[in-house]
């Protein structure tokens, strides 16, 4: 079925949806992007995607005029026009379509490309993965030191995505300096003893809103936690690992480089906190 999609102000069907072959998204990779979840046709964290969103563009001199209401309103349109009970929406803003090739900014008063368009998932809340926990591979992380910066360039979380896979496996760690990073689309936790464990925020990661909320509602709930830096042995020999991200919310960690975490399945810690996160998103949901 085709979706409808937004592009530049107007809602078009997917095939109507073009972008010049000379917009900085395409050439250079000079766009940022936000994906924000629905359930049962709300948007999950709304101000928290908004909030990083402007955040990317002002760390990246993009600028781009819609307001907080017009976003709202894009989101809500596109929920309504293609029925969306549950599933994502991708929103992504680019510096535009400079008229040629060229490394230089496009000239100041050039308009930003603003793309967004829904992508409905089953499952996304009762994710079966959730029951079973997801095997992951540790990775060197090979990209740029600006990850605090969602940008659409994900060749490397792409190709870690598909090495995971050719081993059989779901994910991939990545590892800088002998600790872990973060995971190739996720921010990443180990609970130890009943602590949450998890890197503390600095360029090296993306700022999570899942991660943030999370957190929240895990010192709310008087449960201990740490932010520092961990290593793969540390995580291996951790009784429970998980992962957070807008898509998966709260997702459980089983294996890592073959080794088994804690028993081998879902932890008791993540299970609770993918039960409050679900909870506490969908009452802040719009
Ligand atoms: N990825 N770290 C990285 C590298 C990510 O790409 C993401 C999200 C996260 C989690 O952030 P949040 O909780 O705000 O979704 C952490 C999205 C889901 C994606 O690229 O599809």
């Amino acid at each position: 079925m085709s979706r409808t999609v937004y592009l530049n102000g107007e809602y078009l069907p997917e095939a109507e949806a073009k972008v010049s072959v000379f917009d900085r998204g395409f050439v250079m990779g000079d766009a940022v992007y936000e994906v924000t979840s629905v359930l049962g046709g709300k948007i999950l964290e709304f101000e928290g995607h908004m909030n990083r969103l402007a955040r990317s563009m002002a760390e990246l001199e993009m600028t781009c005029d819609l307001t907080r209401d017009e976003w709202v309103e894009i989101h809500r349109q596109l929920i309504a026009r293609n029925n969306i009970d549950e599933g994502l929406i991708y929103l992504q803003v680019s510096r535009g379509n400079a008229g040629d090739r060229d490394f230089h900014y496009p000239p100041e008063g050039t308009p930003p490309t603003v793309v967004l368009y829904t992508q409905a998932k089953q499952n996304l809340a009762n994710d079966p993965k959730a029951k079973t926990g997801i095997k992951v591979i540790s990775l060197p992380d090979l990209r740029w030191h600006r990850r605090d910066i969602k940008t659409v360039q994900l060749l490397y979380p792409s190709m870690a995505k598909m090495a995971a896979e050719a081993q059989g496996k779901h994910d991939a760690w990545f590892v800088e300096d002998g600790f872990v990073t973060e995971g190739s689309s996720n921010n990443v936790y180990i609970v130890k003893d009943g602590k949450i464990i998890t890197r503390q925020l600095s360029h090296d990661i993306l700022h999570g809103i899942t991660r943030a909320s999370l957190l929240k509602y895990a010192a709310e709930a008087q449960m201990e936690i740490e932010e520092r830096p961990f290593t793969i042995e540390e995580a291996q020999s951790a009784d429970e690992a998980f992962f957070t991200s807008a898509s998966a919310f709260v997702m459980p960690v089983v294996e890592i480089d073959n080794a088994a975490i804690g028993d081998g399945t879902p932890g008791r810690v993540a299970a609770r906190l993918r039960e409050i996160y679900l909870d506490e998103s969908l009452k802040s949901a719009i």
